[in-house]
């Protein structure tokens, strides 16, 4: 596909090729604040839209420094501000991505990604916006190829616990791809595999960030069943550099891309490293696998190499290391002042308008 939309939207970014204004929904949160750090970097105008439900000001530290930069606290279950200036693109992350998190309130995590995509939908129609949209590896359930690629359609229990995240990503797939069809605008759907660095929620119960603070803490590590598990594990510059490829590079589409890093660990050899790195006399504890647990976790990304030209770069060893000194000064500082809980959302949850 060319790089001028049906549109005329020309989805070429970065400083030097125009400044653009951008919205980022999930601004404030792990990888939506790196992602405002790099578009910021580039030289364009930055919105954060978030309700600080697991995202949080200490994330935008960086952003904030620029006066291009603006953090509006918004639930995009709710239409996007009308009085906010018209969009080039949205970026749109705003969805709790931790099992811990989304299945808090699943009613609100499913409203978010449909209702909260569908306003976003809104907006881009409004100001003739490309769209970037945060999907996730989560679409392929419990897989039963193996590794995933994206012809692959899952295996998702409708139903189940996870149900709200995955169903919910995949309706919201399902939504931008007939948007797309039906507006001609552009629209990038990422399917995200794990991904950890600087940033993460240190209560997320992802496993990353369990088993760096449960080694910092010198407490045991979690592991649910037997370890076995497997999972793949990105840094988050190569993903955040992914976001970039994929939303200009020349032949991207509409089609889903995967972005992750095809080198598959076990948890326990996961948990061993972490445990070599950091030290101490943590041991590992074997806990009850929770429900519809994924046991492989693979991307294929023969479409990302061919489409973008994009691949990881960073080794596992480099990317826990930068992790690990990051929860350390964090632990370090919470240890100094008293420890904050996962911050109110802006809009009610959503048991409590039904
Ligand atoms: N990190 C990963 O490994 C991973 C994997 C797959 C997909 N993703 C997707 O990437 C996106 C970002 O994930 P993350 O890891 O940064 O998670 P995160 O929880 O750190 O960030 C999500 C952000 O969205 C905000 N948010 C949640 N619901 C909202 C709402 N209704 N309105 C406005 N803001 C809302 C949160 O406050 C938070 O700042 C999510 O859409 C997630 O599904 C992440």
């Amino acid at each position: 596909m060319a790089s001028i939309s049906k549109n005329g939207i020309d989805l070429r970014a970065g400083g030097k090729r125009g400044a653009r204004r951008i919205l980022v929904t999930g601004g404030a949160g792990f990888l939506g604040s790196h992602l405002c750090d790099l578009l910021l970097a580039q030289d364009h105008e930055v919105i954060s839209l978030d309700n600080y439900f697991t995202g949080s000001a200490r994330n935008l530290e960086l952003s904030s420094e620029s006066p291009r930069f603006r953090a509006i606290a918004h639930d995009i279950t709710v239409p996007i501000p009308e009085e906010l200036p018209r969009f080039d693109e949205i970026y749109n992350l705003a969805c709790p991505a931790s099992p811990v998190h989304y299945q808090m309130d699943p009613l609100k995590t499913a409203l978010t990604s449909a209702g909260g995509v569908w306003n976003v939908m809104a907006r881009a129609r409004r100001d003739n916006a490309g769209i970037f949209h945060a999907s996730t590896s989560e679409v392929y359930g419990d897989p039963t190829v193996h590794p995933q690629s994206e012809g692959y359609h899952g295996n998702v229990n409708p139903i189940g616990p996870r149900a709200c995240y995955d169903e919910g990503k995949r309706f919201a797939e399902t939504i931008l791809s007939d948007f797309t069809r039906s507006t001609g605008l552009p629209v990038r759907i990422a399917r995200i595999f794990n991904t950890y660095g600087p940033r993460m929620h240190p209560e997320d119960g992802r496993v990353v960030s369990n088993f760096i603070v449960q080694a910092l803490l010198g407490r045991d590590l979690t592991i649910y069943g037997s370890g076995r598990q497997t999972r793949s594990f990105c840094f988050m510059d190569d993903l955040i550099a992914g976001f970039d490829a994929l939303m200009h590079a020349p032949g991207a589409t509409a089609e889903p891309v995967n972005l992750g890093n095809p080198h598959e660990v076990t948890v326990l050899e996961l948990a061993e490293m972490v445990l070599d790195m950091v030290g101490g006399r943590s041991r590992i504890l074997r806990l009850p696998l929770p429900v519809d647990d994924p046991q492989r976790r693979r991307p294929d990304i023969s479409r990302a190499k061919n489409i973008l030209g994009w691949k990881p770069r960073v080794p596992l060893d480099e990317g826990l290391a930068a992790t690990i000194r990051y929860f350390d000064r964090r632990l370090a500082e919470e240890q100094a002042r008293p420890r904050k809980r996962v911050a109110a959302a802006v809009a009610p949850p959503f048991a409590a308008v039904i």
